[in-house]
């Protein structure tokens, strides 16, 4: 389990910000497609991040008949007959799914030893569903850490604000963020930290995308391989590329023994590209449409400025540039976006920078 546990944490660099006596200031992102945390380090040189699969499968000790768990890739890997991603449709939808968010969050806190007098900044979806957040609310107030202070701001905010500079310096400004999540997409304006506009559509989506390539790779390969959504995502997160693609080999093992070698060329980029499209449609057409309508001169000033990309999907490389390129040619004018470096951490990166100001503030 150790060897898993590692592999999941990662350091990134930032002052992580804490004094020695104060409660430690850790940010938490509950995604559907990953969970991921971040904390100083021990020694205060920099941030430790985890990012773990949002999943659960719980099996009986042999010895003691006692009910235990696993989660993460652990658990997809060695359970696909019976792991559940509890946050599928990006929200505890139920009782039953919240209690199992609650078992999953439980246990990454307790193998990562996350102290539980912890100043914690939830970084919460957009999402118009009052019973799926007051699930969500719920499953952060009965975690065990979080004791000195608990908050929540939204995710696009948070995901914005390692894009803009090493401190805060996003909630000062007005912009717009999109956020590219497994999903939902969502775009909001913020005006120095208030959310305005939101709009949130759960029909341009990484789990999308991931479901095309399946059924390209299909097509592709005459019908001779089916993949399930877990490796066409897995295709997707290594081999998208929008400027340097690159056609890629895999393997099936036959049912009946021999192996089947077969090369992807279209399958990844063709859907990846109707998904940008979408995504540019939708931003341009729906949401900046409403922008404009609703609040004209936060429109105005904030299109001026870097559109900020945020959430998984903005990690494909060159994403940025090309969304940059699809929308001023939509909108017939220029239009510059920006991206963390990391967009799959950002928001919990976010969400920790505002934890650790908030400890300083108290
Ligand atoms: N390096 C990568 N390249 C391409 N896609 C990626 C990469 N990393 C993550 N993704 C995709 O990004 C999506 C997950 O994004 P994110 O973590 O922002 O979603 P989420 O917060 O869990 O979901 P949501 O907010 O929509 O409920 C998934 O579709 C995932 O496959
Ligand atoms: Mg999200």
């Amino acid at each position: 389990m150790s060897s898993d546990v590692d592999a999941e944490t990662e350091e990134v660099s930032g002052s992580g910000g804490t004094g020695s006596s104060d409660a430690v200031p850790v940010g938490v992102k509950l995604g559907s497609t990953r969970t991921v945390i971040a904390f100083p380090n021990e020694d205060g040189s920099g941030l430790k991040t985890i990012r773990t699969l949002t999943c659960l499968a719980s099996y009986e000790d042999p010895l003691t008949g006692e009910e235990k768990y696993l989660y993460g890739e652990e658990a997809a890997r060695e359970y696909p007959d019976r792991v559940q991603f509890m946050l599928r449709s990006g929200l505890p939808e139920d009782e039953n799914r919240a209690e199992l968010t609650e078992q999953f969050f439980t246990s990454v806190i307790e193998s990562h030893d996350i102290p539980e007098d912890s100043a914690v900044v939830y970084a919460i979806p957009t999402i118009d569903n009052p019973a799926g957040l007051e699930n969500l609310q719920s499953v952060i107030e009965d975690s065990p850490i979080g004791n000195a202070l608990m908050e929540s701001y939204p995710e696009s905010l948070c995901g914005s604000i390692p894009a803009f500079g090493d401190d805060l310096e996003a909630i000062e400004q007005i912009f717009i963020a999109v956020n590219m999540g497994s999903t939902n997409l969502e775009a909001s304006a913020y005006r120095r930290g208030e959310q305005i506009s939101p709009f949130t559509t759960g029909a341009v989506t990484g789990n999308e995308v991931d479901r095309i390539i399946a059924n390209y790779v299909e097509e592709e390969t005459q019908g001779r391989v089916n993949i399930d959504i877990t490796t066409a995502r897995e295709y997707k997160e290594e081999h998208a590329d929008f400027e340097a693609f690159e056609p890629f080999t895999d393997i099936i093992q036959q049912p009946g023994g021999g192996s089947h070698e077969y090369t992807i060329e279209r399958s990844v980029m063709d859907a990846c590209n109707e998904y940008l499209d979408d995504v540019v449609e939708e931003f341009a057409n729906t949401f900046l449409a409403q922008l404009a309508n609703d609040h004209m001169k936060v429109y105005q000033l904030a299109l001026d400025r870097p559109v900020v990309l945020t959430g998984g999907m903005a990690c494909i490389p060159g994403v940025v540039e090309e969304f940059e390129r699809r929308v001023s040619e939509e909108l017939g004018r220029e239009i510059e976006a920006v991206a963390a470096e990391r967009p799959d951490l950002s928001a919990t990166i976010g969400a920790q920078r505002i934890a650790a100001r908030l400890v300083q503030n108290s």
